[in-house]
């Protein structure tokens, strides 16, 4: 299966998937890379790994979905067959995610459907909450919304800052994304309305 990767800055979920893509076994290879920002940090670190990558800078564009269109251009070059947002930063057109339906997964730094969008791990911390987490979901129309996958959770510390528990949520992250990228490249998910099932896994 050939992954393609959106993101839009750091890239260390990007990093984590090319690194258990290497791994022999692994059923998935990184066929490309795309930001949509062109100082984005893990382009360095795609090309540092051998992986092609591709800008394409949104405000050249009149709408999204136009800008939408060159990205998914681009990945189809590549032979993409799954689609992996890793801290990609646009809001897409429903196009996007209607043409890709069912083969384009997001992670979420929250225990969804808890905190969808910006800055969640503050959110988790200012409402008290004693466990918190990652998602990995199917990308629908819906802002972090589309049906779960997997989610790995950790707790909430007293002393917690957002940044200290961003950090152990990143960890999680890190190991759940190239799980679930791994389930998807066996043909072990099917999506039945807003419920996935994975094959071989108990639930
Ligand atoms: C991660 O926390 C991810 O869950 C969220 O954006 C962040 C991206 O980090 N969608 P990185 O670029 O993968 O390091």
């Amino acid at each position: 299966l050939k992954v393609g990767i959106l993101i839009s800055g750091r890239g260390s979920n990007m990093a984590a998937l090319i690194e258990a893509a290497r791994t022999p076994d692994y059923p998935a290879e990184i066929a490309v890379v795309v930001s949509n920002v062109a100082s984005a940090a893990g382009l360095k670190t795609a090309q540092e790994a051998g992986v092609p990558t591709a800008v394409v800078p949104h405000r050249e564009f009149p709408d999204r979905e136009s800008f939408d269109r060159v990205v998914s251009a681009e990945l189809e070059k590549h032979g993409v067959g799954l689609v992996a947002l890793a801290g990609f930063m646009r809001i897409q057109s429903p196009w996007f995610p209607t043409h890709w339906k069912n083969r384009i997964v997001n992670i979420h730094p929250s225990l969804l459907p808890s905190f969808p969008g910006l800055r969640v791990q503050q959110q988790a911390i200012d409402a008290g909450s004693r466990i918190s987490g990652c998602t990995v979901h199917f990308v629908t129309a819906d802002l972090d919304a589309g049906p779960i996958i997997a989610q790995a959770a950790v707790p909430v510390l007293p002393e917690d800052t957002a940044d200290t528990l961003a950090a152990r949520i990143l960890r999680q992250e890190h190991r759940l994304y190239p799980m679930v990228v791994r389930w998807f490249a066996e043909g072990r998910l099917s999506v039945a309305g807003s419920r996935v099932a994975v094959a071989g896994v108990p639930q």
